[in-house]
Order: structure tokens, then C-alpha cells, then sequence
């Protein structure tokens, strides 16, 4: 129906009357561009970035559950495509930023818009899907979070968002993207790890200071393995979605992709510190340290469940099972070859055009989904991998959870997989459109292991 000057009239006014928490946020521009950075410590060069709005991680946003978001991507990358993807979130189809899947690439100088309505509360965060390899590894990476109308009785909230860099001597970023090692073995590992994009987080605290930390793997194959000591922690959500009952943990696993959110109590006294630390084979290396300093808060009692988010129903006697099996990389390799690009190809053929690793088969995306589900129908995926490196598996729009014999885990979006292990996930496909489902390690996804689902 075409918009007449009096039908517009009587919108604007009826938009006029809407309280004034209905209206959406204005528009915020996020522009991908060129940036630099002190990220090496103190002595050492600058380092050239690519930024959202300059910052590394890029500029945080920050909305309240309900909200619209409603974002401009502007392009100001120098010869290369791009576009947002919105990791964890349940929107609609044509807002999840897959180049050639939901949306055309975003040239240089071109913009995008995205607007879409935050029905989940959470720590989210977003990146480009193109040349993610690239993209992601000189930086493009922010925090989404999704305030939940009625935040949690803490003193302080936190975002940490853990990343590893490869950086040569002279704080450059290691243009050694794609590299054929990286891709068949365990993906990009860095030699440099942050914080915010600094060699670690310090805050004083009082004693018996409760905080909300979020923190937020986006490395692109680290997988870190967290320890405390001086502080007493709760895991309230995991990829965005509150746990039923806070979880009390002494260390968190965080694969590339995945969020964590704690409640933590400083138990440490005033003159010592409290610590999150991360277990490398180097040797374990502080994260964040908390100098405890001043007079007590009041003790609390233990965390109560964040509200949770409307999560769809699990029909597991009815679910169809839909085995993904994961091959190839290093060691085992493709022995049986693979279907590339609509063509059967032996390993060697594989190998010469860069990929190494397949689903069922299938080396990379192919004509057809991996699998397509009615709506609302429920799918497991027991999904084994057969390879001799962990994966990170991660499902666009629609949050899995794992299944135990009778039970399940928490509600995620990525979920690891060791090597020899099988991990049955299982979810509701209750978001239509057509949704990667990949490794977040870029470089084992650009080189096979990514695929596709269709939800109608
Ligand atoms: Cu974090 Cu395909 O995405
Ligand atoms: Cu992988």
C-alpha cells in the first residue's frame, strides 16, 4: 500500500504518542577501517589494526533486553569485503551477516544496515564473516551485551574478552593468514595473549567484592583453560543463556567463540589479590589480577539464577538424529577423499586447493544443506569427531543443548569437541532461513569445515 502524505501524518503522530521507552535507539554507525593500536606492552611499536570504530575490541555495545538494535555497517576497509555477523544471536535470517547465505558482501566504501530486536539478554558479540581468518585476527571483534531489565545484585560488571595474537618481533601483525600448517593443524594460535587488547585486567576491589565477568573467547583457535585463586565463582550463563541454578566452578574452559558469564566472590584479604589465571603450556599466566584494598562488603548469599531467556521446547522422543562426522587435517587426513565444489577430489587434490577437512563428506559448503528441518522440529546431531584436534562447532540462530542419557547441558551455541570424542547436541529449529553451522576456528573452516542447515 503506497505511503500517502495522510497516512504518514497519522503514523508520525501515532508514533508521537508512544511512550518514550518504545522508540527504538537511534542508529549507531560502525565502521570497519584501518586503526592503530598500542597492543604490545610499553617499548614496543604500535601495531596496524583493523578496528570497528577504532577500537580494539571494537567499540562495546551495550543495549537493554527488548531494545532494537540498530546498527550501520560502514566499510572503510581498504581492498576487502565484509560484513557483521551477530554470534549467539536468534535473529531473523536476512540480519545474521553471511555473505552469499543471508546477505550480499559488503564492498569497500558500501554500507549495510541491520536492525533487528534484542529478544535475549546476554554477553554476545560480533565480527565479520568474510575472510574471517584475516579480518578477526587484525581485530575485528566486539561485545554485544544485552542487559536484563532487573541486573544482578553485584558491585561491578565486567567485560573481559580473552585474545591471542601472532605478532612478530616488530609488533606487526603476522600476515601469515591462511597458512597450510594452521589450516590442517590446530588453526591460527597466537604468541600474545590479552586482555581488552592489554597484556592483562587489573582492578582493585574491596574484600568480599561480588562481580558480574564476562568474558569472551574471540581468539581464533585458542582454547583457554581458566583457574582462580583468592575468589570464589559462579558460572551464570554460558553463549548468552542463564544456567537453571548458578554453577559453582573452580576453573571454566573456554573455546573460541564461547562466553562464560561468572559471579565471582573476592575471598582474598586486603593486602593480597585475587586472580584468573590461564593454564598454557608455557606456564600459567595471570589474566586479571584484583589487589584487594579497604573495607569489607557485606557478605551474600549465593547468586540467584539470572532470568532466563524463552527458550523453545526439546521433544527428545520425537527428535530425528542427524550424525555429523568430522575428518581429515593432520595425521588422520581424508583418505577417502571428499566432494568439493560439486566434485569428488582425492586428498591430494584436496590439499592442492587448500582444503583439508570435511562433514559427511563434504568439504566445505555445498548445493545442498546439511540437513533440513521443518519448523519446529527437534534434530540431534551426535557429532564425532574423527579427527586428531579439537573443534569448535557453532550453530547460527538457534542455541543446542547437550544431551546426557536422560538430560541435558546448558543451552550453547558452540560447543568443543576433543578428538575421538562424540557430543550429541540437540535443538528446536524453531528460526527459519538458512544458518551456518562451522568450526570457529577460521582457519579449519576456510578450509572445509563449514556447512549449512535450512530451516522451513
Ligand atoms: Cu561467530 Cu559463523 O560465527
Ligand atoms: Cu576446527
Amino acid at each position: 500500500m503506497p505511503l500517502t502524505r495522510r497516512r504518514f501524518l497519522a503514523a508520525t503522530t501515532a508514533l508521537a504518542a508512544l511512550p518514550h521507552t518504545a522508540l527504538a535507539a537511534p542508529r549507531k554507525d560502525l565502521t570497519a577501517a584501518p586503526a592503530t593500536r598500542q597492543l604490545a606492552p610499553e617499548g614496543y611499536a604500535a601495531t596496524d589494526v583493523w578496528a570497528f570504530n577504532g577500537q580494539v575490541p571494537g567499540e562495546m555495545l551495550r543495549y537493554t533486553q527488548g531494545d532494537t538494535l540498530d546498527v550501520r555497517l560502514v566499510n572503510a576497509l581498504e581492498a576487502q569485503d565484509t560484513t557483521i555477523h551477530w554470534h549467539g544471536l536468534r535473529l531473523p535470517n536476512a540480519m545474521d551477516g553471511v555473505p552469499d547465505l543471508t546477505q550480499a558482501p559488503v564492498a569497500p566504501g558500501e554500507t549495510f544496515d541491520y536492525r533487528f530486536k534484542l529478544n535475549d539478554a546476554g554477553t554476545f558479540w560480533y565480527h565479520p564473516h568474510t575472510n574471517s581468518a584475516e579480518q578477526v585476527s587484525r581485530g575485528m571483534a566486539g561485545v554485544l551485551v544485552v542487559e536484563e531489565p532487573e541486573a544482578p545484585d553485584v558491585d561491578d560488571d565486567r567485560v573481559l574478552v580473552l585474545d591471542d595474537w601472532r605478532i612478530a618481533e616488530d609488533a606487526v601483525i603476522h600476515p601469515s593468514f591462511g597458512a597450510w600448517h594452521d589450516m590442517s593443524h590446530a588453526g591460527r594460535l597466537g604468541n600474545y595473549i590479552t586482555v581488552n587488547a592489554t597484556p592483562e585486567h587489573r582492578q582493585t576491589v574491596r574484600p568480599g567484592t561480588r562481580l558480574r565477568l564476562r568474558l569472551v573467547n574471540t581468539a581464533t583457535a585458542r582454547i583457554f583453560d581458566l583457574r582462580f585463586r583468592g575468589l570464589k565463582a559462579w558460572v551464570v550463563a554460558h553463549d548468552a543463556m542463564p544456567l537453571d541454578t548458578p554453577e559453582r566452578v573452580d576453573r571454566v574452559t573456554l573455546g573460541p567463540a564461547q562466553r562464560t558469564d561468572l559471579i565471582v566472590d573476592i575471598t582474598a584479604e586486603a593486602g593480597d589479590e585475587a586472580i584468573l589465571a590461564s593454564v598454557e603450556r608455557e606456564g600459567t599466566f595471570a589474566l586479571a589480577t584484583f589487589p584487594v584494598a579497604g573495607t569489607a562488603q557485606r557478605t551474600r548469599p549465593a547468586p540467584l539464577p539470572l532470568p532466563p531467556n524463552d527458550m523453545p521446547q526439546i521433544d527428545l522422543e520425537n527428535a530425528r538424529a542427524v550424525p555429523l562426522l568430522m575428518e581429515g587435517g593432520a595425521m588422520r587426513g581424508l583418505p577417502e577423499g571428499g566432494t568439493y565444489e560439486g566434485k569428488k577430489m582425492d586428498m591430494g587434490a584436496l590439499a592442492d586447493a587448500g582444503q583439508f577437512w570435511a562433514f559427511n563428506g563434504q568439504v566445505g559448503m555445498g548445493d545442498t544443506p546439511l540437513l533440513a528441518a521443518s519448523m519446529g522440529e527437534t534434530i540431534r546431531v551426535p557429532i564425532t569427531n574423527n579427527t586428531a584436534f579439537p573443534h569448535a562447532m557453532h550453530l547460527h540462530g538457534m542455541h543446542f543443548r547437550e544431551v546426557f542419557g536422560e538430560g541435558f547441558g546448558p543451552w550453547r551455541d558452540t560447543i568443543l569437541v576433543a578428538p575421538g570424542e562424540t557430543r550429541e547436541v540437540v535443538f528446536n529449529a524453531h528460526n527459519p532461513g538458512d544458518w551456518m553451522f562451522h568450526c570457529h576456528m577460521p582457519s579449519h573452516q576456510m578450509s572445509g569445515m563449514m556447512n549449512w542447515i535450512r530451516v522451513s
